[in-house]
C-alpha cells in the first residue's frame, strides 16, 4: 500500500500550519510538532516546505529534528507497538517478546508492516520498571496478562 502523498496535498495541508505561527520566532519545533500531528511523520516535501519558509535548509531542520526522539521522517504504521529493553525490561525477557512480536507482525525492529497497520520499535525504559517487562502499545502500557494478546486485540479494535 502506497502512503506517498503528492506535493500539492502536502502543501495545502502544511498552510494552515504556517499561517498560524506568522510572524512568530522560535516556532521551529512546535511547527515541526504540528506538521507531524498532520502527517504522522514528517515527510520529506514538508520538511522541504518549513525550510524554505523559515529560511532554513533543509539539512538545518533535519539537524535540529534528528535531535529529538519524538520525530519521524518514515511513515509509520496506525498502531505503535514499543517494547521496552531498558534493563529492568530486558532481564524479565523482553527479548523473547520483541522475538515473538516480530515473528507474529513478520517485520523487525523499526518496520512497519506493508499494509501500514503496525510500527514495532524498541525503546529504552519508559519509567515503569516495577511493570516490567513493559509493552506500550499506542502509548498504553499493555497490561502483562494482556502481552500475548496485544496484536490481536488492536486488530480487532480495529487501531487505537
Ligand atoms: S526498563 Fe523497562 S520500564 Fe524501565
Amino acid at each position: 500500500m502506497s502512503v506517498e502523498i503528492q506535493f500539492n496535498e502536502v502543501a495545502a495541508r502544511i498552510e494552515p500550519l504556517l499561517t498560524n505561527y506568522e510572524g512568530q520566532q522560535g516556532i521551529l519545533i512546535s511547527l515541526l510538532q504540528d506538521a507531524q500531528t498532520e502527517f504522522g511523520y514528517l515527510p520529506e516535501d514538508v520538511v522541504g516546505i518549513i525550510a524554505d519558509r523559515l529560511d532554513l535548509s533543509p539539512v538545518q531542520i533535519y539537524g535540529v529534528a534528528s535531535f529529538y526522539s519524538q520525530f519521524y521522517f518514515e511513515p509509520r504504521g496506525r498502531n505503535v507497538i514499543k517494547v521496552c529493553i531498558g534493563t529492568a525490561c530486558h532481564i524479565r525477557g523482553s527479548s523473547a517478546i520483541l522475538e515473538r512480536l516480530e515473528k507474529e507482525l513478520d517485520v523487525k525492529d523499526g518496520e512497519t508492516t506493508p499494509d501500514m497497520e503496525f510500527t514495532l520499535e524498541t525503546v529504552n525504559c519508559v519509567g515503569c520498571c516495577g511493570l516490567a517487562p513493559v509493552i506500550v502499545a499506542n502509548e498504553r502500557v499493555v497490561r502483562k496478562k494482556e502481552h500475548q494478546k496485544v496484536v490481536a486485540r488492536l486488530k480487532s479494535q480495529g487501531g487505537k
